[in-house]
């Protein structure tokens, strides 16, 4: 629905912010934009806020490009019920890449039971690849 692409590239913007490292922001909202056309998403909505968080995903890869959640919901479980969701409707553990740099991020999949994946493709130089429970 256009509306929610638009709070969903909201949430996506105020996320950017926790990644200085990254390459332009342009460069990262047509690869959103792209994913949305082409995959699932799946988002967290809280009555009063809209969109709160979101999450894309390549379902018969289990691959999950895109998590966020907005600064203001972080520690509310967002992100675990998302994760939820998608690791039933791909009936596989889940894999992402995660950048080297995104320490925070790491010690949430930490505290979520994922561990790293070692396999036949590497991820990109400067991220790991992580799997889920
Ligand atoms: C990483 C991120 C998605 C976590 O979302 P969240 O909704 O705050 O996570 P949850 O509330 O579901 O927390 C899940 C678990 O991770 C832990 N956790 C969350 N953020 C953490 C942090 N910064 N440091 C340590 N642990 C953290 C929680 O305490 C919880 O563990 P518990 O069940 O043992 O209490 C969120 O911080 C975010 O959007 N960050 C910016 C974007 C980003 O880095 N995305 C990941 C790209 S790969």
């Amino acid at each position: 629905m256009a509306s929610d692409d638009v709070q969903i590239e909201s949430v996506f913007r105020d996320c950017l912010a926790d990644f200085p490292w990254r390459r332009a922001h342009d460069v990262e909202l047509i690869r959103l934009h792209g994913l949305l056309a082409s995959n699932h998403c799946l988002v967290a909505h809280e009555a009063h806020a809209g969109i709160v968080g979101f999450l894309t995903l390549e379902r018969r890869k289990a691959y999950v490009p895109h998590l966020f959640v907005h600064r203001d919901w972080r520690f509310c479980g967002v992100a675990a019920g998302l994760l939820q969701v998608a690791r039933d409707m791909a009936r596989a553990p889940l894999l992402l890449d995660v950048d080297s740099q995104n320490e925070r991020a790491i010690a949430a999949y930490k505290a979520m039971g994922w561990s790293e994946k070692v396999g036949l493709l590497p991820p990109r130089e400067g991220q790991r690849r992580l799997s889920g429970p």
